[in-house]
């Protein structure tokens, strides 16, 4: 549960490498603005903690960013970006919007869910794979596609989906 305000500080859970990323951040904006760094406070807070995010590191974040514990808790619940519970080796994106669902997602998604057993939110047992519904990752040219970690795979076919899974330790 989110405290309203940390009464011990929880700054040392985010890592010196952690913090000096966040930092080139909050020097994009203007002094008194820091906050609206969060969003890439809170990605670069889960990517420190293997992709998800707890709530000491949320409210660590929000320490940082001497913002209310609770706000960035909103930001955090309200992007799907954000992981709350750990998370697999791999997270697995399928875009579900428009054109993507127009051409094709709904296949990609059944295969993807076939292959590795588990439905979006789900983790495959031992951790390999986390798979997850996406709204529109503005690749919409080479739908249907998914995203996993940071690299965009396009006009997908599920013999496509699993030659790339093949290639993921
Ligand atoms: S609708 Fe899928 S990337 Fe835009």
């Amino acid at each position: 549960m989110i405290s309203p305000a940390p009464s011990v500080s929880k700054i040392h859970l985010l890592s010196d490498a952690t913090r000096a990323e966040i930092d080139s951040w909050i020097a994009k904006y203007p002094p008194e603005r820091k906050q609206a760094a969060v969003m890439a406070a809170l990605r670069i807070a889960q990517d420190q903690n293997g992709g998800w995010l707890s709530v000491e590191l949320i409210e660590a974040v929000a320490e940082y960013l001497q913002m209310a514990p609770i706000a960035v808790h909103e930001v955090a619940t309200f992007y799907t970006m954000y992981d709350l519970k750990p998370v697999g080796r791999h997270k697995i994106y399928v875009c579900t919007n428009i054109s993507c669902q127009l051409n094709g997602s709904d296949r990609i998604m059944n295969h993807l869910q076939k292959r590795l057993g588990v439905k979006p939110g789900e983790t495959t047992a031992g951790g390999k794979f986390t798979l997850k519904e996406a709204e529109c990752l503005a690749a919409c040219g080479g739908a249907p596609m998914m995203m996993i970690g940071k690299i965009y795979y396009e006009n997908l076919t599920p013999e496509k989906v699993d030659k790339i899974l093949d290639t993921l330790d």
